[in-house]
């Protein structure tokens, strides 16, 4: 996974974004492109599966833009959702946003539904970064331009792609359970691992998953860590919709075959916190084992955050979403204005990041510039960092909530 150099580094925001710009060459805006202006009244924001009423009024010039979100059962997206349509209403943009119920075909329709309103971009975080062809060769068609948002759309018509660094997210995972069982001084000692990574149809999914396995793989190859179960393999370990129960029901699968004759479990690296949460149950109820095992997770998801409190998960990954939304405003802008996009623009995100032009294609050959940031661990030691962002408070039972 070659990446470029730093860009600039700015202020001290505690995590960035990745932001690419994946137009296969064409890295400036359609040339009729509106100016930004002030905002119109805010619209509401339509419920799961209903995209927003088709008859709100353009803004004078303001600009529209088409957010199209996965899903909301998801927590994280309800929050990329407010987030991106709070920093273009404030920039005097008007915005739709939906939320697809992870159903492509509902996306699909979204995304119609909004390019047939007139939009002047789109902002999509794809369910399935491979099925949303339809909806961008008409977005294509219309010269409109569209950011991949989070998820990378495997289409050219995507011209630009704003995520975090996917593929550390899943180092800084694999990374954090050698070093909490001491691999590299495991001397003849065997520690015993299973893995559950993401969706397969989310193209984010194998980088969180690579970045994970490279980082244990030498511990395999040494005999410090063991598969019992022996799934390693994406497809043996990947979870459909990143669901809760599907991750729970694999999960009490292995344990029930693999764990219940004494075998110790010592570590369950799983991609994200959807994910995390089944596992979690599943070893809280079926495993036998005295030790805490160790489960590593993604996003800062409430219910997660609770179990790192109460010691039943160990670790998060943490995106600050606000910051991908922020950069994700700043792009558009420069998109619409037709500027060059490099990493002469990381100065205007105003939040730390970097530039990459190798990490990513949206399909053979088309490499996406890209500016990238490094997440960063949540432990129960740090959740004060959380807090400091000001999107999540402590209760006084120790508990997060986040703001928004
Ligand atoms: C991924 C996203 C992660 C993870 C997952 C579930 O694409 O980057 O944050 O949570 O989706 O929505």
């Amino acid at each position: 996974m070659k990446r470029k150099l730093l860009g600039a580094l700015l202020s001290t925001a505690m995590v960035a974004s990745l932001v690419v710009g994946c137009s296969g060459g064409n890295d400036t805006a359609p040339a009729d492109t509106p100016a930004d202006t002030e905002a119109p009244a805010d619209a509401e924001t339509p419920a799961d599966n209903e995209a927003d009423d088709a008859s709100a009024p353009a803004a004078a010039g303001g600009g529209k833009i088409g957010i199209s979100m996965p899903t909301q059962s998801l927590e994280r997206w309800n929050r990329d959702g407010a987030y991106l349509d709070e920093q273009f209403k404030a920039a005097g943009f008007e915005t739709i946003l939906t939320f697809s119920d992870d159903k492509t075909e509902q996306q699909v329709n979204d995304i119609q539904n909004m390019l047939a309103d007139g939009v002047d971009m789109l902002v999509i975080a794809a369910i399935d970064g491979n099925a949303l062809n339809t909806a961008l060769e008409g977005a294509a068609e219309q010269n409109i331009p569209v950011i991949s948002y989070d998820r990378l759309i495997l289409n050219d018509a995507a011209s630009y792609y704003v995520s975090f660094d996917n593929y550390t997210v899943g180092q800084l995972q694999g990374e954090y359970i050698v070093k909490a069982l001491d691999l590299e001084n495991a001397g003849d000692k065997t520690y015993n691992i299973e893995i559950t990574a993401g969706d397969p149809a989310d193209n984010n999914a194998t980088y969180f998953y690579q970045g994970a396995i490279d980082a244990i793989q030498p511990y395999l190859d040494n005999g410090a860590l063991n598969i019992v179960s022996g799934q390693k393999d994406f497809d043996a370990v990947a979870t459909p919709g990143w669901k809760t129960d599907t991750a729970l029901a694999r999960a009490q699968n292995v344990l029930s075959s693999y764990y219940a004759d004494g075998t110790q479990l010592d570590a369950w690296l799983c991609s994200n916190d959807s994910t995390a949460l089944g596992v979690t149950q599943a070893v809280t109820s079926d495993y036998a084992g005295s030790n805490a095992v160790i489960i590593t997770g993604q996003d800062g998801d409430e219910a997660n955050l609770k179990n790192i409190v109460d010691g039943t998960q160990t670790m998060t990954v943490y995106k600050n979403v606000s910051n991908e939304s922020i950069v994700t405003l700043a792009l558009a802008k420069a998109i619409l204005a037709g500027e060059t996009i490099d990493e002469s623009l990381i100065p205007s995100f105003g939040i730390e990041c970097a530039f990459d032009t190798e990490s990513y294609e949206t399909s053979a050959g088309n490499k996406c510039p890209s500016f990238l940031l490094v997440p960063n661990v949540i432990t129960k030691d740090n959740l004060q960092d959380l807090v400091d962002t000001g999107l999540y408070t402590m209760g006084d039972d120790g508990y997060l909530s986040a703001t928004n």
